[in-house]
């Protein structure tokens, strides 16, 4: 499976698919095709009922050092119009299962575009984050701007964004950027336990909180509320919420089936 890879190393085990990329000599700089990989393995994976939690990683020193600059460095601004260069990354939102990222030393423009599309955030001690692109004279295009702020508030957002400082695992943590900080050499290992845990959890449940949750960040209070209630009366057509009712009554473990 996934044998035609050529910036990716993918692997399914114990209901986790693991996703690194693959382009160490060049701290992971994500290329056109790069993304392309991401984005065809990811929706494989959404679709792969083998498949409960995703988890995205980086082989190498870094996670990825941004977009690649030498892809980008001639571009006119109707090649990159006509390319419509960005639209494929749009499709990582709007995967369904949870997306665990993991962080090893940089994750710098595009690199840090692509965390801030996980759900969860694990990251090594050695990890930085960080928006360079303002030294580029561009600024970031994969929705680095947006994403920031929703999550850290506008004024916090623009001293990182106009600086392009990099920001350490204590301020990423302290920031909420991230989740938890790990030691690298536990890093994926740490990840992937992480991902099992949830991984027992009634996948439709999953599913649908995570929509819910990445609801808030665009709708209303009120339009949200909504959204979530519908979806918790969704619930009670799955059988897992009958047995997981059921299991508790019975004072038993539920046997979750997805369904
Ligand atoms: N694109 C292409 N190649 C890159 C790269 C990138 N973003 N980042 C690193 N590389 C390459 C380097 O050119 C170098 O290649 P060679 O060995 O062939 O020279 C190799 O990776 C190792 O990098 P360094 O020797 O520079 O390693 P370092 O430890 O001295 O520095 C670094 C690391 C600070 C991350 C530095 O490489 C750097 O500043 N990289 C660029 C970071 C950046 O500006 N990212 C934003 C890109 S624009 C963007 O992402 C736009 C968007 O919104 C999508």
């Amino acid at each position: 499976m996934h044998n035609d890879l050529k910036y990716l190393q993918v692997s399914i085990e114990d209901g986790i698919g693991t996703i690194l990329l693959n382009r160490p000599n060049v701290l992971n700089a994500i290329n056109r095709p790069m993304v392309s990989e991401i984005v065809h393995v990811m929706e494989e994976m959404d679709q792969n009922e083998n498949v409960k939690v995703i988890v995205l990683g980086g082989v190498g020193r870094a996670f990825a050092a941004g977009a690649d600059i030498d892809e980008m460095a001639e571009a006119t601004p109707l090649q990159l119009e006509l390319l419509n260069q960005f639209s494929e990354w749009d499709r990582i939102s709007l995967v369904k299962k949870p997306i665990i990222g993991a962080v090893q030393g940089f994750a710098l423009g595009g690199g840090f575009e692509l965390a801030l599309c996980c759900d969860i955030l694990f990251a090594a001690h050695d990890a930085e984050f960080g928006f360079p692109e303002i030294q580029l004279g561009v600024m970031p295009g994969a929705g680095g701007t947006q994403r920031l702020t929703k999550l850290m508030g506008k004024t916090k957002a623009m001293e990182w964004l106009l600086s392009g400082d990099r920001m350490s695992v204590e301020e990423a943590l302290n920031y909420g950027v991230i989740n938890r900080i790990v030691a690298r050499e536990l890093l994926i290992d740490e990840t992937k336990k992480f991902a099992i845990k949830i991984s027992k959890q009634a996948p439709l449940s999953l599913r649908l909180i995570k929509e819910s949750v990445l609801k808030a960040v665009d709708y209303s209070l009120y339009e949200g509320m909504q959204f979530e209630r519908k979806n918790f009366y969704l619930l009670f057509a799955s059988d897992d919420q009958k047995e997981g009712m059921k299991a508790f009554q019975e004072r038993r473990k539920p046997n979750f089936k997805g369904r």
